[in-house]
């Protein structure tokens, strides 16, 4: 399978057919599911109905202290939206997102999971970023079967997910961070997204070339698609 863009192939390509990545392939047993049999998200029969009939909601955004991050949002951070966090590795993804962690946890319960950091690393960059409210939760853990047993137990408003590649799901084949590994998680990530209208933030090692570390189909799963880049500015200047 194709490590770029999920492209199947019998037997191993140099070259994608699909992508034009060059070595992306990688083995990967597949596994017979009846799992991926479109299921309604919210698990509830839907009937079609005119549009007209469609109640509107008024979807209540939570506005973070940050004005540029309200915005590209569209305006804060949308109950039940899976957002995608992609950027080159070192820009300050996991900071900002645990800056935004701290606001949110004056508003709502927070769980933050990291696959990449230690409890204290994480503590002891949050003490330096905000106030840390009772209502924030942070689970080093890389197992998606803890993962989804926390948010069951603690029910949270928000959860950040640090980062995709690092979480796994223990009933799928292939390693950490390969493409069914990373859809898996993401898929059931969606899930708990709509079935208990929590925000997820997932972090992804994705730039927008989408070659260096990056599944780019996980964009096509998300809501919502956000790059972090930094100005190509040296530390005088900045
Ligand atoms: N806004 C900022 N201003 C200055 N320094 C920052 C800022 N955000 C992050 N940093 C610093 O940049 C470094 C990398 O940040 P961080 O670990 O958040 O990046 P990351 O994108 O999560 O990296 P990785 O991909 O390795 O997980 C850290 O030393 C952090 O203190
Ligand atoms: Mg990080
Ligand atoms: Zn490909």
């Amino acid at each position: 399978m194709c490590q770029n863009c999920a492209y199947n192939s019998p037997k191993y390509l140099g070259r994608c057919p699909n992508c034009g990545s060059w070595s992306s392939f990688v083995e990967e047993v597949e596994v017979a599911e009846v799992k991926n049999a479109r299921v309604s998200l919210t698990g509830e029969k839907t009937k079609p109905m005119k549009l007209a009939d469609v109640t509107s909601i008024n979807v209540h955004r939570t506005k973070t202290e940050m004005e540029e991050f309200n915005r590209v949002l569209g305006g804060g951070v949308v109950p039940g939206s899976l957002v995608l966090i992609g950027g080159d590795p070192g820009i300050g993804k996991s900071t900002l997102l645990l800056q935004v962690s701290t606001q949110l946890s004056q508003v709502g319960t927070v769980l933050y999971v990291s696959g990449e950091e230690s409890a204290q690393q994480i503590k002891l960059r949050a003490e330096r970023l905000g106030d840390i409210d009772s209502e924030f939760y942070l689970y080093a853990e890389t197992n998606m079967q803890s993962v989804r047993a926390e948010v069951e137990r603690i029910q949270p408003d928000f959860l950040i997910i640090d980062s995709i590649q690092t979480i796994m799901s223990p009933e799928i084949s292939g390693v950490q961070g390969s493409v069914s590994q990373v859809r898996e998680v993401t898929a059931e990530l969606m899930q708990l997204a709509k079935t208990n209208n929590i925000a997820i933030f997932i972090v992804g090692h994705v730039t927008k070339e989408g070659t260096l570390a990056g599944p780019r189909m996980l964009e096509h799963m998300v809501d919502t698609v956000l790059y972090f880049e930094g100005n190509a500015t040296t530390p005088s200047e900045s």
